[in-house]
């Protein structure tokens, strides 16, 4: 049987940073506010594209992965941030890349982005169809942002991870998943004035209004994160106990909080890292996953449980055997 192994993985943080303080120098905010309401203490901004973060990523995979450019068969970015319309931020990295043909693809389901290319990669991969797959999750979300929208701007920060899935004969690497969307809650996160629902002779530069209902998400992604871990966790026959480490998308340690709850996890068993990154939709979890791994946190043969939800509502969890 083929499995589809993670065999490397990298980060990008860009390094300007911006804090709850400096935030409240032309907001009315405060450290207090945005700490306890999200936990977020600070958040890294970019001043290059979306595609150069996930090239640096990338690169650090790559080379973990011991591998070159023309070794990988296909690259899919996680984004809901792309430097243009078209063609896609997956096509800049390839180029970036130097590389020759690989298949290129980009992928919006928004926060929950990187878990739905990780499904497709190793699906791929499972499938003999692809040996090496380039995931990454990369996001530039604050170039959108209305820095005089309080409720919005405090939450978000840029980033990039990404990871390389070969085909290997190890069980290893995502062996469960389950992908969901809510429908009925299309209309509470989402980006006004941009794409052809636009009206293009009112369209602001650079400026896109973020809609969302902050308590409904926050409910609805825990019933749903909740609700696709258990899945998981029963299609893969594993128990609370079996779960060596989580991996949770972070977008408010509460939300985290509950999910750790939900699983009996102690607090050295998640990687938390929203204090310094914010939101970077896309990038939280393949940079959980590095920074897990840097600290020696994760070791050979754990049971991972990793889980996200964004905008569409979309939904995902998924199992990783290490
Ligand atoms: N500083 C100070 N006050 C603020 C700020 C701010 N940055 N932002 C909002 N407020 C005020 C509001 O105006 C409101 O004031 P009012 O009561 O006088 O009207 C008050 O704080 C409470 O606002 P709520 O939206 O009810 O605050 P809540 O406790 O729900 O926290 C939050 C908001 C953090 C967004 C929370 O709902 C949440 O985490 N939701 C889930 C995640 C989410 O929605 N993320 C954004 C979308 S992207 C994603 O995560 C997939």
């Amino acid at each position: 049987m083929t499995y589809a192994e993670i065999t490397g993985w990298g980060k990008c943080l860009p390094p300007a940073v911006l804090s709850n303080a400096d935030l409240s120098t032309f907001l009315d905010t405060s450290d207090e506010w945005i700490t306890s309401r999200t936990g977020i203490q600070q958040r890294r901004i970019a001043h290059v594209d979306t595609s150069d973060l996930a090239t640096v990523a990338a690169q650090h995979a790559m080379a973990a992965a011991g591998l070159e450019a023309n070794d990988i068969d296909m690259v899919i970015l996680a984004t809901a941030s792309p430097d243009t319309l078209i063609p896609s931020a997956a096509a800049k990295v390839a180029k970036n890349l130097k590389m020759k043909q690989p298949a290129v693809l980009d992928i919006n389901a928004a926060c929950t982005g990187f878990l739905y290319a990780l499904h497709v990669a190793t699906g791929l991969v499972k499938a003999g169809m692809n040996n090496n797959v380039l995931v990454i999750g990369a996001e530039r979300l604050t170039h959108y942002l209305d820095w005089s929208k309080r409720d919005s701007c405090v939450l978000f920060g840029d980033g990039a991870g990404a990871v390389v899935v070969s085909a290997s004969e190890q069980p290893a690497g995502l062996l469960s998943s389950t992908l969901g969307s809510d429908t009925e809650a299309r209309e509470i996160l989402y980006i006004s004035d941009y794409g052809t629902s636009a009206d293009r002779f009112a369209q602001p530069a650079g400026i896109y209004d973020l809609n969302f209902v902050g308590p409904e998400i926050f409910k609805r992604a825990v019933t749903g994160m909740g609700a696709a871990v258990s899945q998981v966790m029963s299609s893969a026959g594993l128990a609370k106990e079996d779960v060596d480490f989580v991996l949770p998308h972070q977008a408010n340690l509460r939300i985290i909080e509950s999910l750790a709850k939900r699983l009996g996890a102690s607090e050295e068993q998640v990687l938390i890292n929203i204090q310094n990154y914010g939101n970077t939709s896309a990038a939280t979890i393949p940079i959980a996953l590095c920074e897990a791994l840097e600290a020696g946190r994760i070791k050979p043969q754990d049971n991972i449980m990793t889980a996200a939800f964004g905008a569409g509502l979309t939904w995902g969890a998924g199992y990783i055997k290490w």
